[in-house]
This record gives C-alpha cells, structure tokens and sequence, in this order.
C-alpha cells in the first residue's frame, strides 16, 4: 500500500518504489537477526555481469562490533547514523570468480545488491540509507577485507525508522521523502 509520504509518481508504479526512502533518524531498537538475513537474501537474488554476484556484505549489530563501523564514517554522517543499530559496508569484487579478469560492471551490480537490499527493508518497515561519506581507504583494514580483492563501495546504515525529533536540529528540517527530477529530464526515445 502507498504510504502518504508526499511522492507522487508521474504513473503508477509499484509501491514499493516510492515507498523506499533514506531516513536518518532510528528507532532505538535491535533488528531482529531473522529480518537482517531476509534483506542479505533480497541483494543476494540481483542481478550481475555473468552471475558473478561480486557484492560482499560485512555488518555489525551489536556494542562489540559496532564502534569499528561507527568509526569509518564522516563527520556529517556519524551524527545521525551512529545511533542506527546496524551498520555495514557494502564491497565489490574487482575481478571476476569464473576467469581472474578484471570486472567492468562489479560496481554496478553492488548497486543492484544495495536497492534490493533497500527495497526489502522498505517492505519489512525497515529503513537502509547508503551513504558515500565513509573512509573507502580504511574500509578493508578495518573490516577484514582483502583489498587486493575488494572494492568498499557504500556503508549502510539499517534499522527502524525512528523520531525526528532525535536529530541534530539541521537534520529534522531535511527528515522527509524528496523528489525526483521527471520523466523529460531522464528519459529520451529516439
Ligand atoms: C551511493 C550513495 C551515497 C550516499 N551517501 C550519503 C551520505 O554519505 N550521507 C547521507 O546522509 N545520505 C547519503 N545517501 C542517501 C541519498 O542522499 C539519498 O538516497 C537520495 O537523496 C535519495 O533519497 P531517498 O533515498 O530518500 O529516496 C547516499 C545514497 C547513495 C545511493
């Protein structure tokens, strides 16, 4: 069902499309582990270059594990996204697994992973927000990846929707659905 968020879609789309949004104020409770394995399993059924599937998700969920993710991201994005009670970061597999070479597309297909991911949460009355602002050169270290390997494309930040009113002051003005740009601006037949 379309929630009231203020989208209105230029045709009639599915719901879950304007659904989906990235907010950043979270609700101060766990995700439960089963959900967490249902969004892995939406990004896991993308679509990818020769199924290669070159995402590789690394999470934390708990006090233990959380800090080390809290600590790779910037500034502007630990106000708001160290409260969420799960964080990730999202790698790309530079070379393909079937034959060594180099994978032109690995990134693209993470990016599939990352909205089936989004979607499903969405679905779930979760919330996903990727987020850019993260330090992509001490992702591996960090985390235990191979960066001869990988690629650290995006951090996540996952959980309940929360309280806007929890927000650094900036950031409750922004809490909201935005727009897109239309059909003219992206689209041309030939
Ligand atoms: C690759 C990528 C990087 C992003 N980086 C950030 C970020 O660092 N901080 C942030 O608050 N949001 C970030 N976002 C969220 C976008 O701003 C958001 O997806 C966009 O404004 C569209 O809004 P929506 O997701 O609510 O539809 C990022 C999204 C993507 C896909």
């Amino acid at each position: 069902m379309t929630q009231d968020n203020g989208r209105k879609p230029e045709y009639p789309v599915s719901d879950i499309f304007v659904n989906r949004w990235s907010p950043r104020a979270f609700a101060p409770v766990p995700v439960e582990a089963h959900k967490l394995h249902i969004l892995f399993e939406a990004a896991r059924w993308a679509t990818s270059c020769y199924n290669d599937q070159p995402w590789y998700f690394v999470y934390g969920d708990n006090e233990q594990t959380l800090p080390k993710f809290r600590g790779l991201l910037v500034e502007p994005n630990r106000l708001w996204a160290d409260k969420a009670p799960v964080l990730a970061v999202l790698f790309a597999r530079k070379n393909f697994t079937f034959n060594g070479q180099a994978n032109g597309w690995s990134e693209f297909d993470a990016g599939s992973a990352w909205m089936s991911l989004a979607l499903q949460a969405s679905e779930l009355g979760l919330a996903a927000h990727g987020m850019a602002g993260f330090y992509q050169d001490k992702a591996c270290e960090v985390l235990g990846v191979s960066a001869a390997e990988f690629k650290p494309m995006i951090a996540l930040a996952i959980g309940y929707p929360g309280e806007p009113a929890t927000l650094p002051e900036a950031l409750q003005k922004i809490e909201a659905p935005n727009d897109r740009r239309s059909h003219s601006e992206m689209v041309r037949c030939l």
